[in-house]
């Protein structure tokens, strides 16, 4: 519960950090039971406050995490998890944060970026959300990566809207986005960048939002929207802990 610790300035963090340490509590019960279901760690989500809204945790509920972790990985803990590489899937509890966070900006018809997509998990879920009228593309640097992400979404509730096209994963350096279907209504960032990466403001539609971590060894989820006019209106949302966005040969070599 890394990702939930914050500074208590804020009244709605104080809620979190609460909720925290109540998710810690009914987690640890919830093992115990052995209820290892998408909608046992839905309705676990929905009690500590991280899920609150129908759409997301109807998402939540029909992406089934256990077929985006690598065998032998329990899917269901909310806990990041590692898919080789350097790399993780997010904790549960991000992945619904974040879709809580651009819930209104992954409407139907509207366009979706994933930055770091890994499993292809949280593209899925913005694919179903924006449905066959929208686009959800995920963007990876690593080449495996991708073409393990896409064997993933093919056998989730997602794989319809991979076979006709509106949601795709691309090879490339997230950092320069994908300008081919911008601008996007939501962007969303699954590494931690040391700034934010310009071409993802550039990308961003008027009315458009942008999660994404941003600092090094310490790190605020920012949520940035863009206004009608051009100008951002920046927030931090709270302290994480992410993998780095940054060159496929640094993160190799763990660099
Ligand atoms: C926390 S992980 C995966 C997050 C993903 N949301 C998930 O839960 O599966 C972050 C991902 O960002 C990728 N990444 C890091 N830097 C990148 C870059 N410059 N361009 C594209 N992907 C990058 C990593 O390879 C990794 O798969």
């Amino acid at each position: 519960m890394v990702s939930l610790v914050n500074n208590i300035s804020s009244p709605s963090r104080n809620v979190i950090i609460m909720s925290a340490a109540f998710c810690v509590y009914l987690q640890r019960s919830w093992s115990r039971s052995g209820m290892d279901k998408s909608k046992g760690l839905v309705e676990q989500l929905q009690k500590c406050g991280v899920v609150r809204s129908k759409k997301v945790a109807e998402v939540l509920e029909s992406v089934d995490r256990a077929l985006f972790v690598p065998e032998g990985t329990p899917p269901y803990i909310d806990s990041p998890m590692s898919i080789g590489f350097n790399v993780t899937i997010s904790a549960p509890h991000m992945h619904a944060m974040c879709l809580e966070l651009l819930e209104n900006n992954l409407q139907p018809g509207m366009r979706a970026l994933d930055i770091g997509s890994g499993t292809g998990f949280l593209t899925a879920c913005f694919a179903l959300m924006v449905g066959s009228d929208g686009h959800a593309v995920g963007v990876e640097h690593i080449p495996e990566l991708v073409a393990r992400s896409i064997k993933n979404i093919e056998t989730s509730a997602a794989a319809p809207l991979l076979k006709e096209g509106s949601l795709k994963v691309h090879v490339g350096d997230g950092r320069l986005g994908w300008p081919e279907f911008a601008p996007y209504d939501a962007i969303h960032v699954g590494a931690a960048a040391p700034e934010i990466p310009p071409a993802l403001i550039e990308q961003l539609k008027p009315g458009g939002r942008l999660v994404i971590p941003v600092g090094n060894k310490f790190q605020d989820l920012q949520v940035i929207d863009k206004n009608s006019d051009g100008s951002l209106s920046v927030r931090s949302e709270t302290s994480v802990r992410y993998v780095p966005l940054t060159s496929r040969e640094s993160q190799l070599n763990g660099s």
